[in-house]
């Protein structure tokens, strides 16, 4: 046999040597993709490459079976389902946190760190996001996975290795991602964090699930832990799961007594806070929460956290308030532990946005163009930061989806400041109460003039302007921001006065005095006089705001200002056939019949009259400057302006034809952030939507504006 040449190998022990060298770049390069893909969400290969490299790995392992080795991308979905879980016990015990709520807790428990470690000394906090998910323990045996933990009751958990090897942002080798980082890996270590469900994953999944009529989860919480349940691999697989990790030990070899500080001095030790413990964890290929900050102080920590909770409705997992931890991993050795929580570390809880009651009647709303919302009234809850007694459930159709009834116990959702809504009906099966199913009322609850199907889901009263309901949602429509924007005229006061029949329809508004106002519940003499002086203003308007003020259905601000640029005059629109109302930019057939049939109605074509007669007007050769320069390009609005309300900017940029919305996207031109800018700034960095600041706003709006 003839050695080759340099190495001294034989052909057949060179081939393998390559093979091997091949697997082994192979590997590295898929578990680097995983890490930019899965943990840092930033790509950079397209799926075909990837999927290319990994059909090569599995090519060559399956011709050579005997190179495949545990921690390979090709092995993270073991084979078999599993018949139950084996215990684990944790070397380090897995401790809970205590639990403040306020700014006097947080001062309590820095007073107290202070006495125990006799300092005066500021103190530094490693703060991160508290994770609504489910606690695990990783644990690395020379750079391996080698055994994944639930918490159990923090001394014995179960070991759910098979499935934690599914997560692709859980590296099943550490330091292929940076290889200087890799020399510090110790030789035992053990990672804990908090195993997570994103929100949109969440969504996806439990539509998925109601589609085929399998398994939906309540929150992405229960979905994370139902999963970490499962037996199969292959289930937890298709789930859409995560890790941030918030702590690390370095472990003593097992049977070694004296632990940590054996394992420290044979293998490297972890750095000496813990801000650097985590960015270490980073370096080594394990997720971490972006959000995590080191300060110094409680107030600082208390900073942090209200940073937090304005920046948690923009956040695609669910957290349910800050940790704030002692940095300094040498002053939580010497603070230690009370019986089961450390003395160096605190949530702060933000109120939960989920909670459960009981839907103690369905009442039924009426709309401005009529059509009946079905709304639950609810035992009232805290929920979100603030008290709930209603939840809209917006048709019939989503309380069939529902299952809902009266009487049921439901879980309620309130995130920042959406609307609170009913997620789910958790009334066990077979519950021992009389309850009632909801119907749609025959008759409108305001008028009782008949309700009459409109479409497959939606109902509506067939009174119009005969219902008071309708009536006063139409009223509060026409004074309201955005219309002739009367300030003072609120709902309360628009309610009494259609009740005292002091106000029909909206003309009758321009012809109240102070005479009518006094004697009102909360209208005192001053403010009735504030409220005469603030109507007689808003005689003064625009016609696009008088005309999205009439409340044609469908016609919103963007549809009135591009009828009133495409025909200049109210006469010309309310003259104006289908045909001519459908050659304006955004008029379908729909929109175009609306504006057509309100106009052809002599009752609104007397309101229109009146309005004018009572000295409703407006400049009509204003309108004429309108333009379309910036038709197309998509606005959002966020924080103080200081120059001018939100509303002037609006009305600039929609004379010039640009869109302006109420939310970020892909397809934003511009965010335009005053001070205070909150989640919808962050949310316009992270798109990488550009961004203008007042001042920069003057000036773009200078180039098409004359001053
Ligand atoms: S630190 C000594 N950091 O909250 C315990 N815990 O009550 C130190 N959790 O079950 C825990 N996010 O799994 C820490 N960023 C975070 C966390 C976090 C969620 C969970 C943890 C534990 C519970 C503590």
């Amino acid at each position: 046999m003839i050695d080759s040449a340099d190495s001294g190998q034989s052909p057949m022990q060179a081939s393998m040597q390559a093979v091997l060298q091949e697997l082994t770049r192979l590997r590295t390069q898929i578990a680097r993709h995983d890490y930019l893909y899965h943990t840092l969400d930033a790509p950079v290969i397209p799926d075909v490459e990837y999927d290319q490299l990994f059909a090569r790995l599995e090519q060559l392992e399956a011709q050579y079976p005997q190179l495949i080795t545990s921690d390979s991308p090709s092995q993270r979905v073991g084979a078999a389902p599993l018949s139950g879980f084996v215990q684990v016990t944790h070397e380090v015990p897995m401790m809970s946190l205590a639990k403040v709520f306020d700014t006097v807790d947080l001062e309590d428990f820095e007073a107290r760190i202070k006495r125990r470690l006799d300092t005066n000394a500021d103190i530094s906090y490693s703060c991160e996001p508290k994770i609504d998910g489910v606690a695990v323990s990783l644990l690395y045996e020379d750079g391996v996975l080698t055994r994944a933990a639930t918490r159990g009751d923090g001394v014995t958990g179960e070991d759910i290795t098979h499935n934690v090897r599914t997560l692709r942002d859980i590296p099943l080798r550490l330091g292929l991602v940076n290889e200087a980082a890799a020399a510090t890996i110790p030789r035992r270590l053990e990672v804990r964090g908090e195993i997570y469900m994103t929100r949109s994953g969440f969504e996806i999944m439990n539509r998925e699930a109601e589609r085929t009529g399998g398994k939906s989860f309540v929150n992405p919480r229960n979905a994370a832990a139902g999963t970490l349940r499962q037996l199969d691999p292959r289930i937890t697989d298709q789930r859409p799961l995560r890790l941030f990790c918030y702590s690390a030990n370095v472990l003593s070899e097992p049977g070694e007594k004296g632990a940590n500080e054996r394992g420290a001095n044979e293998s490297p030790a972890l750095p000496a806070t813990l801000s650097a413990t985590l960015s270490q964890l980073e370096q080594w290929g394990l997720p971490v929460n972006p959000e995590r900050r080191t300060v110094t102080g409680a107030a600082e920590c208390l900073a942090y956290a209200q940073d937090l909770l304005a920046k948690r409705p923009s956040l695609d997992y669910e957290i349910d308030g800050a940790v704030i931890k002692v940095d300094r991993l040498q002053l939580q050795a010497e603070l230690g532990f009370n019986a089961r929580t450390p003395r160096w570390a605190m949530a702060y809880k933000f109120p939960a946005e989920e909670v459960s009651t009981v839907v103690l009647g369905v009442d039924f709303q009426v709309g401005r163009t009529g059509t009946i919302t079905p709304v639950a009234r609810l035992q009232p809850v805290f929920v979100g930061g603030v008290t709930v007694s209603n939840a809209t459930l917006h048709n019939m159709a989503e309380i069939a989806r529902l299952g809902l009834h009266i009487g049921d116990t439901v879980i309620i959702r309130r995130a920042g400041d959406v609307i609170p809504k009913v997620v789910k009906v958790i009334t066990e099966e077979g519950a021992p109460t009389a309850l009632l199913t909801v119907e749609m009322p025959a008759e409108c609850p305001a008028c009782r003039s008949k309700v009459e199907p409109d479409g497959d889901i939606l109902f509506r009263c067939s009174g119009g302007l005969v219902c008071p309901a309708q009536r006063k949602e139409a009223i509060r429509h026409f004074c309201a921001r955005g219309a002739l924007d009367i300030e003072g005229l609120g709902e309360k006061l628009i309610d009494q006065l259609v009740d005292k029949g002091l106000v029909h329809d909206v003309a009758d508004v321009f012809h109240l005095r102070h005479e009518d106002l006094v004697g009102l519940e909360r209208m005192a003499d001053k403010s009735a006089s504030n409220l005469v002086s603030a109507i007689d203003k808003a005689r003064q308007t625009t016609l696009p705001r008088f005309l999205y003020g009439l409340g044609i259905p469908d016609v919103g601000e963007a549809t009135a200002l591009a009828l009133v640029n495409h025909f200049g005059t109210l006469d010309l629109i309310m003259a104006a056939d289908t045909t001519a109302l459908e050659e304006v930019a955004d008029v379908g057939p729909i929109v175009a019949a609306h504006v057509q049939h309100f106009f052809a109605n002599a009752e609104n074509r007397a309101v229109v009259a009146r309005l004018r007669d009572s000295g409703v007007r407006w400049n009509e050769s204003e309108v004429a400057v309108q333009s379309d320069i910036l038709q197309g390009q998509i606005f959002v609005l966020t924080g103080t302006l200081e120059m001018m309300t939100r509303d002037e900017a609006k009305e600039k940029l929609q004379a010039l034809g640009a869109k302006v919305a109420g939310s970020v996207s892909k397809k934003t031109t511009y965010v335009i952030a005053g001070p205070g800018a909150g989640s919808k700034l962050d949310k316009a960095v992270e798109l990488e939507v550009p961004v203008m600041d007042e001042p920069q706003f003057l000036a773009f709006l200078a180039q098409y504006l004359p001053v």
